[in-house]
């Protein structure tokens, strides 16, 4: 695996290929990231994955700061599922001078859900993706579908830019428990980590609940926030939204979105001072 730092060494040991498939992440690898790169693998010449924290995409109170750097063992997990090539840009190589031009996607997409809770969160991921994707002149790029939205937004952004870029979405892993595998349940203590499956689990709630004929919306996301609090959480969202837009649907759409595999489920809360996000397709 060879390790490149700037954009001009990138450039030159990728101009040797014609088809590279991408990885960006943001280090702090898990299985989930490593099944990204798994099934990126046979779908180019040649395999990079980025890291890079971008602080871009953090609030100020976020965790930018603190967010885990965990390089020897990513590049040891990297080598292992098949990277050839790990871009590691420092902030001063991608970001030379403040980014003032951005990507700025559409306010319907991006200031919704995750982006009413973090504004200016897509901003800066589509921002960095664009970026390192002028870096990296990928074919196809992988994301995975535990971020739902954001891959809604990078799929928008490679449409309405043109870019010769197919992306591929890939299902979240979970663990044994159900929860879904991120960065931040590092942060968890035992008990938060015992408790933290309930929030994939109020969305299996709210699905069932919804096959079985329960089609007030509103009201399955209020008891589900309700149920949320009551076991010691601090819930952003629980909604059922519109797979095609991320919006909310027209009471009387629901009945023919559940039958059609038209819905999706999206949740994000805190526990203790964790926040975590997942998020269910029915
Ligand atoms: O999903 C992530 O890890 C990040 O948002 C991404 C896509 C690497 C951009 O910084």
């Amino acid at each position: 695996m060879k390790i490149v730092r700037t954009i001009a060494e990138l450039r030159q040991h990728l101009s040797a290929y014609k088809h590279p498939a991408f990885v960006p992440t943001m280090g702090n690898l898990h299985e989930g990231h490593l099944a990204l790169v798994r099934q990126a693998k046979p779908l180019g010449d040649v395999l990079v994955v980025s890291i890079f924290v971008n602080r871009l995409q953090f609030l100020p109170h976020e965790d930018f700061d603190t967010y885990p750097r965990t390089w020897e063992t990513d590049c040891q997990s990297l080598q292992g599922a098949g990277c050839d090539v790990l871009f590691a840009p420092s902030e001063q190589e991608l970001y030379p001078e403040p980014q003032t031009f951005l990507v700025q996607p559409p306010p319907a997409l991006a200031d919704i859900l995750e982006g009413h809770f973090r504004p200016g969160f897509f901003v800066g991921v589509s921002t960095v993706v664009m970026k390192l994707f002028a870096c990296v002149q990928p074919r196809v790029a992988v994301f995975g579908q535990k971020d739902y939205q954001q891959l809604m937004v990078i799929r928008g952004m490679v449409r309405q830019f043109a870019l010769p870029i197919a992306v591929l979405g890939v299902a979240t892993l979970r663990a044994a428990d159900g929860l879904a595998l991120s960065s931040r349940n590092n942060y968890l203590t035992p008990l938060e980590r015992a408790e933290a499956v309930h929030l994939s689990q109020s969305l299996q709630q709210m699905a069932q609940a919804l096959r079985a004929g329960t089609l007030d919306i509103a009201a399955l996301e209020q008891q589900a926030m309700v149920d949320l609090t009551a076991r010691g959480w601090q819930p952003d969202y629980l909604a059922a939204r519109r797979r095609a837009d991320l919006q909310v649907p027209a009471a009387d759409e629901v009945a023919a979105l559940v039958q059609n595999d038209g819905l999706v489920l999206l949740g994000a809360a805190r526990l203790g001072n964790t926040r975590l996000i997942d998020n269910l397709e029915v």
